[in-house]
């Protein structure tokens, strides 16, 4: 059975651009309701285990360093189907494949400033909600 919860940040270029309140609003409108929020800078050491999955990939240099250039904003969010919807409404990694309509064809800028993150699997949007938030943190 899929999970009811996922992870979520936005990025950098979302919270230097002014699109928090328009991104939340996106997905409110879609039915995910938010049990966990919070504002914060990424250490370069957060940011590499954070993505460690990915750190033999080519471009995890450059992850690091654009996830750790400003402010995002983390949370955990509940819906029925929560990850694969999530990644519905926030469309291909790259903004310029993504549909019209989603998140990131609506404010991503390139594929390293791509707005927001979804979790990938019911699993890994445990572990990451968990990186972030304690369990006072949420509910
Ligand atoms: S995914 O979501 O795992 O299927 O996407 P993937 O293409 O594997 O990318 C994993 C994360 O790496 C980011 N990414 C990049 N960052 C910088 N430069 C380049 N070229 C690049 N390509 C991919 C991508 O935005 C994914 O970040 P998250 O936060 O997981 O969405």
């Amino acid at each position: 059975m899929a999970g009811n919860r996922t992870f979520t940040m936005l990025k950098p270029d979302a919270v230097e651009n002014g699109h928090i309140g328009a991104i939340l609003a996106k997905i409110n409108e879609a039915g995910f309701r938010i049990v966990a929020m919070k504002m914060t800078q990424l250490s370069r050491r957060d940011a590499g285990q954070f993505y460690a999955v990915h750190k033999e990939r080519p471009f995890f240099g450059e992850l690091v360093e654009y996830m750790t250039s400003g402010h995002i904003v983390a949370a955990i969010l509940e819906k029925d189907n929560a990850v694969e919807d999530f990644r519905t409404l926030i469309g291909n990694t790259d903004p310029a494949k993504a549909d019209e309509g989603t998140i990131r064809k609506m404010f991503a800028t390139s594929i390293a400033a791509n707005a927001v993150h979804g979790s990938d699997s019911d699993e890994n949007a445990a572990i990451e909600g968990n990186f972030f938030f304690s369990g006072r943190e949420r509910y």
